[in-house]
């Protein structure tokens, strides 16, 4: 069990009606390891986060966790100890910064809502450890001092940063963040960086959807590039930055010919070559 990958999604394909959005693809995530995915605009690197978090059913292939396989519920998913952010930013805008914390946290609390009612000891203990444990995130990402403020008055790369803070109040053993930067400028991008480290370092496995190769091949141990729903390449960073096929589809071109590549790649629909 202790030398099972933290993570391991085998042949994993997704089939929307005509459009194979992934085919057969596999990864395997070590315990305390970073993986990068990157791939351009469509390539189906959400859709992959889609189906091990058992928002999306695959078509077929398997997912397991820590060498055991994951129940199609996402909520299940998270309880097994998967957690997420999304590309999308999914917080609760009116709730303050802290209660969008503590919905995470309620997944690991035995009470259910229901026993709120009764307000108990055990009840108000349970609460009182979940404040702490929220409160200590909050403080890990850089944001006890907006505790009380709601979430939508944060800026973009704060609320970035709120929404993992609530993946990990979840308690996860792996960690998926789908464009964490996306939004941020230089120096929240660098504390981004120092931020998964961090989490990296209190034994949380991660794998990181981002556009910012460089990024992603000064943070990551591994890297995946996916390009039309197959896997390329995956290797070291420094293997795949020289790899000819990542340099032919995706980097070292001038901008204008990246761009030519992706939205030839994805079939006209790019809308932009990177994640801002
Ligand atoms: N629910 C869905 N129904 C139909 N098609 C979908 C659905 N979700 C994704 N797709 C399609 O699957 C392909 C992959 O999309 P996906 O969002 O996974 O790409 P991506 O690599 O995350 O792109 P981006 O970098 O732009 O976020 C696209 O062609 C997309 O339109
Ligand atoms: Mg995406």
């Amino acid at each position: 069990m202790s030398s099972a990958p933290a993570l391991q999604a085998r042949e994993v394909s997704m089939v929307f009606g005509g459009l194979r959005a992934l085919n057969n693809v596999s990864l395997e995530l070590a315990k305390g390891q970073i993986v990068g995915l990157i791939g351009p605009n469509g390539a189906g690197k959400t859709t992959f986060f889609n189906c091990l978090t058992g928002l999306y059913t695959p078509t077929s292939g398997q997912v397991l966790l820590g060498g055991t396989q994951l129940p199609g519920d996402p909520a299940e998913v998270t309880t097994a100890g998967l957690a997420r952010t999304f590309q999308n930013i999914r917080l609760f805008p009116s709730m303050t910064v802290l209660e969008n914390v503590l919905i995470g946290r309620h997944v690991r609390m035995k009470q259910g809502p229901l026993s709120s009612l009764l307000h108990g000891p055990a009840f108000q203990r349970g609460e009182r450890a979940a404040r702490e444990r929220a409160r200590e995130l909050l403080d890990f990402v850089g944001l006890s001092r907006v505790e009380d403020e709601l979430s939508r008055n944060l800026p973009y790369g704060d609320q970035r940063r709120l929404e993992i803070a609530r993946a990990l109040a979840t308690d996860p053993s792996v960690l998926l963040l789908d464009e964490p930067t996306a939004g941020m400028n230089p120096q929240e991008t660098e504390a981004a960086r120092q931020l998964i480290f961090r989490i990296r370092d209190t034994g949380i496995s991660v794998v990181v959807i981002e556009h910012d190769t460089k990024f992603i091949f000064t943070l990551c141990d591994r890297v995946t590039v996916l390009v039309q729903g197959e896997l390329l390449v995956e290797g070291t960073p420094e293997e795949v930055r020289g790899d000819p096929r990542v340099v032919e589809a995706y980097l070292g071109k001038p901008p204008e010919e990246v761009q030519a590549v992706v939205e030839e790649i994805t079939h006209g629909s790019a809308e932009g070559a990177s994640g801002e």
